[in-house]
């Protein structure tokens, strides 16, 4: 079924809710396909998709190829009508050390400018599903943004957030000045951005960077179990609910306001809508069925 949606940049984007999910599967075996990523399908129903960055001998330090492979995961998840939501992890060491700086130091301005350098980093924040973070050990400058492009940052209690690209004379490029100053305000954005600075996870937790914090073991299953929670909602409703939240980065009240009420008005013209208040007045548990 495709269904067009307006998204907050006014583009009219297909979403297409797949029900077999069998040629999905075939691609989630990591032998293969993926060099630098883990993939699978988590919960008990199978429907949370899993990406885990696995580069452990460079703390998942963000190669091109690493970025690659994440977007081809992220599409198949977008293509797969049983995935509700996608976890996104990395090691306990590490989440991710930052955009891979031996792969950039001696890239040139006009490489950088004329390829458009780090275009395709966006598609995590692009997709229509939730996408939830999973944050152990070091996120870092990339990582940090990466973190960030996510929808929900769950963190274990020995994360560390920073911002350290000014210690090598650059400044973040994948959104880090932008999200980290909405999510924590300007005064520490900008002394984790001019300093270099980490903060811990207790401090993201605090600066409202990061929803929960939990023990270092716990983290990914806390993030596949509100993946599944997400994902036994309607999907379609849920990319409603989401691109409605993300419009508060982009709009006006006024406009974020309208979208809002559009999008609600667009609920009714959805099965799941009038299945979910049926559900509620016959006293029981919806079954939603993702149109
Ligand atoms: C490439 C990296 C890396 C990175 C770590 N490594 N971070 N390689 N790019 N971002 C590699 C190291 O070179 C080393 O490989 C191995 O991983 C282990 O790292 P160590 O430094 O030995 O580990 P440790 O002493 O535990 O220190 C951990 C660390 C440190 C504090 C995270 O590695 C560090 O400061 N990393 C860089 C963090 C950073 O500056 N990130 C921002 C990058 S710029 P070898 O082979 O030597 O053993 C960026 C720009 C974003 O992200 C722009 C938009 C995307």
């Amino acid at each position: 079924m495709a269904v067009f949606c307006r998204s907050a940049v006014s583009v009219l984007k297909p979403i297409t809710f797949i029900p077999s999910a069998s040629a999905a599967l075939r691609q989630y075996s990591s032998g293969g396909q993926y060099q630098y990523i883990l993939v699978d399908k988590k919960g008990e129903r199978k429907n949370v998709g899993f990406i885990q960055l696995n580069r452990p001998k460079a703390l998942n330090a963000l190669c091109d190829d690493l970025i690659l492979e994440v977007n081809k995961a992220l599409d198949s998840f977008e293509q797969d009508g049983e995935v509700g939501a996608v976890v996104i992890t990395g090691s306990e060491k590490a989440f991710a050390a930052g955009a891979d700086i031996k792969e950039m130091q001696n890239r040139t301005f006009h490489e950088c400018y004329g390829g458009n350098f780090l275009a395709h980093w966006n598609k995590v924040s692009a997709v229509k599903k939730p996408v939830i973070a999973a944050v152990n050990g070091f996120a870092l400058g990339g990582g940090c943004e990466l973190a960030m492009m996510c929808d929900i940052i769950y963190a274990g209690e020995k994360a560390q957030f920073g911002q350290p690209e000014i210690l090598l004379g650059t400044i973040p490029g994948a959104g880090g000045t932008q999200r980290l100053t909405r999510a924590v305000g300007k005064s520490l954005a900008m002394e984790m951005v001019l300093t270099g600075d980490r903060i811990s996870a207790q401090e993201a937790k605090q600066s409202g960077l990061v929803s929960k914090v939990f023990p270092v073991d716990q983290v990914v299953s806390e993030a596949i179990k509100c993946g599944e929670k997400i994902a036994s909602n309607s999907k379609l409703v849920s990319s409603m609910a989401k691109e409605a939240v993300n419009g508060a980065f982009e709009l006006s009240l006024t406009e974020g306001n309208r979208l809002e009420k559009r999008l609600f008005h667009s609920t009714f013209a959805t099965e799941d809508r009038k299945e979910g208040m049926t559900a509620f007045v016959e006293k029981r548990k919806a079954a939603f069925q993702d149109k």
